[in-house]
């Protein structure tokens, strides 16, 4: 992984070198496009045009002498400066831009509204969101100028809605409205022209970034986020998100009847822990629903908004809410929410000793029936796998956040490799992607009113007390191998490397006089499949041992870790958790300094 990325970085240095010896790169339909297996995610940039250096935090880092540093103030909520954007971009192109696929782009590309001094306007809003478009589009234009034809960018860009992208913020009425008219415009070379329509009903939209073989579906979180007092979650047939969770069915249903994958992203993640709750209950429902239903289809999915680098566990059987508590912002807060996540994940079911070894190494007995052998430990097994729902831990769903690009800590993005060994692309090409949107058309939206056939257990037990009000999806066919975010083939996401800019030092060493022209190069912070997660990919089953990793009490492992102090401390460290936390927070945080 790493070595891949050097040579990538050798490459990106060559011709960045001489533009004159830089190859014509070939006008190529997209269809026909080499897929490198790698797409990248980058999430809240947060541009600020007041930002100035050597301000008061206090004062949002706009005024009053302070210290605020050229690329930003680090572990700080003030916002982004141009220069951290402008270099973000630069080191993108430099370094990315001729390897990936395609761009997550998961909102908040506007500054918070933070300075009472200094109130934003709309059009400040749009304008720092234009400002970012541009540069997307100026990176992948075919022949470098900027272009507002879809067709003419190298690498499709996905954006969609943050909270701070409109203002007040939080608050986003049912569309068409006049922030989604306004962004159909400024996306409009990342929106799809057959999508356009259906983007200012709702602010949601599909792009099949790999045509008639992978799309990445835009989800409007803004109509699941509790903080939006302007709608009321997904239960009412009147509200947006009922609407949108009906879109989001009717998506993946003709995804899978296509033999097609998805890849979905938003803004604010569906966490839901003691600590927290971001979405309304009932868009968590229906969404933890969708997943399970369609996890033949899901690839995997993608957020931002909170900061923080984490996953969240979605478990398809859990229907009691837990308590909710008001946004909070804090660091001690957000180590209190990470702490849930933990003592969620102690809870999850303990996988007998061995039984993981045994499936990775594509042992095909638990799929029997009958069991091949008796005995106590077999059928400890086995119940352990009836209670994660078969070999694959098709229970559970994962939703990964990517840590921000404004640093909170340091500024950070993340680069996902995926896999691309089995695709067939002459395949993928000649299937046009208008299929999908006309037979969208053509669907029936008054079949939603119909009361659904319910297929599993819980459901049945449900519809006894009531029945939904709007179409169960049907599960994916009994004989459908488990899909890509379950066993690894095409598509399956194989690990991500997250990078990040240490600023603190960059700053000393433009304070030292070291350095004529700020640079901001970023290095690796971690990837997934190192010596601490040793995840072998990113399946759901993976994500499972990695939590249950760092929900244990402690660890053996600990005993080998140079890190952990446990000898005087007396005291055991789970080295994993460790690691969890310090990865949160972009290794700014000193983990020493949380709380227990
Ligand atoms: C990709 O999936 C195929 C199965 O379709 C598998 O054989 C191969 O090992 C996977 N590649 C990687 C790099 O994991
Ligand atoms: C960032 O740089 C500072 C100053 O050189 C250093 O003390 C710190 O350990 C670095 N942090 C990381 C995570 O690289």
């Amino acid at each position: 992984m790493q070595s891949i990325f050097l040579l990538l970085g050798l490459f990106a240095d060559a011709i960045s070198g001489s533009p004159l010896q830089q190859p014509l790169r070939e006008i190529q339909p997209e269809a026909s496009r080499k897929l490198h297996g790698r797409f990248l995610h980058i999430t809240d940039f947060h541009p600020d045009r007041l930002y100035k250096p050597g301000t008061s935090i206090d004062r949002s880092c706009h005024r009053k002498k302070g210290g605020s540093g050229y690329f930003g103030a680090e572990g700080t909520e003030c916002d982004s400066p141009l220069s951290l954007i402008d270099e973000t971009f630069r080191w993108i192109e430099e370094n990315l831009k001729d390897d990936i696929d395609f761009v997550i782009w998961t909102g908040d590309s506007a500054r918070h509204d933070n300075d009472e001094k200094l109130p934003r306007t709309a059009d400040e809003i749009l304008e720092l969101n234009t400002y970012l478009s541009q540069k997307w589009v100026s990176i992948f234009s075919q022949d470098h100028a900027v272009s507002s034809a879809a067709s003419q960018l190298s690498v499709p860009v996905i954006p969609t809605f943050g909270n701070n992208d409109i203002m007040p913020h939080n608050i986003f009425n049912e569309g068409p409205n006049k922030w989604t008219k306004r962004f159909a415009e400024i996306w409009n070379s990342f929106i799809p022209e057959d999508q356009r329509h259906t983007f200012v009903l709702g602010g949601w939209f599909t792009s099949e970034v790999v045509p008639g073989q992978l799309a990445v579906i835009s989800l409007n979180t803004m109509y699941f986020f509790d903080s939006n007092s302007a709608v009321d979650g997904c239960k009412a047939k009147s509200e947006p998100g009922y609407e949108h969770m009906e879109w989001l069915r009717v998506q993946l249903k003709i995804l899978r009847s296509r033999n097609m994958k998805a890849i979905l992203m938003g803004h604010v993640p569906p966490a839901r822990s003691s600590e927290k709750q971001n979405w309304d209950e009932t868009c968590w429902q229906k969404y933890t629903l969708w997943m399970h239903l369609y996890r033949d289809v899901v690839v995997g999915t993608f957020y931002g908004h909170m900061n923080i680098d984490h996953f969240i566990i979605q478990d398809s059987n859990k229907v009691d809410i837990d308590a909710k508590v008001d946004e909070k912002v804090s660091i001690n807060s957000k180590a209190d929410y990470l702490e849930s996540l933990r003592s969620q994940w102690s809870s999850l079911p303990t996988p007998p000793s061995g039984i993981f070894e045994e499936l990775d190494s594509g042992s095909e007995r638990y799929s029997d029936v009958a069991p091949a052998k008796k005995g106590k430990k077999e059928k400890k097994k086995r119940k352990f796998l009836d209670k994660i729902g078969g070999p694959w831990a098709e229970r559970y769903s994962v939703s990964l956040v990517s840590p921000s690009l404004v640093p909170n800590f340091f500024p950070s993005l993340r680069v996902i490799d995926y896999n691309i060994t089995d695709l067939d692309f002459a395949n993928g090409a000649d299937v046009s992607s208008h299929e999908l949107y006309d037979a969208i058309s053509e669907v029936d939206y008054t079949e939603l009113d119909t009361s659904p056939t319910l297929e599993t257990q819980k459901k049945k037990k449900k519809d006894k007390k009531k029945k939904p009000n709007f179409k169960v999806p049907e599960p994916p066919s009994p004989t459908a191998p488990p899909g890509p975010a379950y066993s690894n083939q095409a598509f399956t996401l194989l690990s991500y490397t997250q990078y990040y800019a240490n600023i603190t030092r960059i700053h000393e060493e433009i304070a030292a006089g070291e350095i004529d022209e700020p640079r901001l190069d970023f290095e690796i912070e971690y990837s997934t499949n190192d010596e601490v997660y040793q995840m072998k990919d990113l399946t759901v089953r993976s994500f499972f041992q990695l939590a249950g990793r760092i929900a244990e009490e402690e660890s053996e492992a600990d005993v080998n870790s140079p890190s952990a102090d446990w000898r005087q401390k007396k005291k055991p460290v789970n080295s994993v958790w460790q690691a969890f936390l310090r990865r949160a927070f972009v290794g700014f945080e000193n983990i020493d300094d949380l709380d227990d």
